[in-house]
Formats: structure tokens, sequence, C-alpha cells
């Protein structure tokens, strides 16, 4: 009995945070979408405009596709370490874009890596809304 009751406090807090910390895909496209939106209110995401940045170099050796490929639903290979990255897709992967700390350390990551700067919330809708595309 005594083990029971922090037992159960613990569970449900894991339970509790597990929903805190859970997003939807669309959820990320909002977000970028209206943080866009406070300094362009006409802004709208485009899929075209995020397969473009995606595949373009950005005056650097990488694009995005060079590790990512530049079809969202392919298995990946990085291109430093060899290792294989799960597609970005959340069609073909249902893991991608639920996990707001992944989904920014990542962005944070790979932009600065690709642009040498952090993607723009433009930017981040473009890319979003390119991977929601594909079914
Ligand atoms: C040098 C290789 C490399 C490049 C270039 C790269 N990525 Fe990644 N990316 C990774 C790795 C490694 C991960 C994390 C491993 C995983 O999640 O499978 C990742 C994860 C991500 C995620 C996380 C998605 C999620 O929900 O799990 C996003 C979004 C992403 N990359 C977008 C981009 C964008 C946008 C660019 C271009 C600006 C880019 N990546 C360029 C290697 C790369």
């Amino acid at each position: 009995m005594r083990l029971l009751i922090p037992t159960a406090l613990c569970l449900s807090l894991a339970a509790a945070s597990a929903v805190l910390a859970a997003a939807a895909p669309r959820d990320f496209l909002s977000t970028y979408e209206a943080s866009a939106r406070s300094t362009d209110p006409g802004f709208g995401a485009s899929a075209t405009r995020g397969a473009a940045f995606f595949t373009s170099r950005h005056g650097s050796d990488w694009s995005c596709a060079t590790c990512h490929t530049a079809t969202p639903t392919a298995i990946g290979r990085h291109a430093a370490t060899g290792k294989v990255i799960q597609p970005l897709a959340p069609s073909a992967n249902s893991a991608r874009l639920t996990d707001p700390a992944k989904v920014d350390k990542w962005f944070r990551r790979n932009c600065s890596d690709v642009l040498g700067r952090a993607c723009t919330p433009k930017e981040k809708a473009d890319v979003v809304a390119w991977l929601l595309s594909i079914r």
C-alpha cells in the first residue's frame, strides 16, 4: 500500500508530461505560420517553396536533401557519418513532427549546418507544409 501511492503518482505525472510534450505535425505548421504572420500578415506556407528550399545548397556544400534525400518518404544517410536517417514525411514515419524538443533541436542544428544560421519561421513553415503535402 505504501508503494502504491508514489507509483500511481509517478505514472500520472509521466502521462501528463507525455501529453504536454506531444504535438501533431499540423501544430508545427500553425506555430511557424503564426510566427511568420507576426511580421508579414499575408504570409501563407507553400509546399512548392519548401521543396525548393530543401533541395537548394544555399551557398554551402550541403542541402537538406544531401542527408535526407529529395524524397521525404525515402530513407536518407548522414553525409558525414553515413548513419541511416528514417524518412522525414509524417506519412512515411509517424514519429516525425510529434516532439517539439526534437524538431527544435534538429532544425537548429541542420539549418546551422546548411545555411550557417537559424531557419526563419517562414522557411520552417514552408518545409513543414511540403513534408505534410507528401502522401
Ligand atoms: C548532415 C546531415 C543533415 C543535413 C544536411 C540535414 N539534416 Fe535534418 N536531420 C539529420 C539527422 C541526423 C537528424 C536526426 C536523426 C533522425 O531524427 O532520424 C535530422 C532530423 C531532422 C528533423 C527532425 C524531424 C522530426 O520530427 O524528427 C527535421 C525537421 C530536419 N532534420 C530537417 C532538416 C532541414 C530543414 C534541413 C536543411 C536545412 C536538414 N534537415 C538538413 C541530418 C541532416
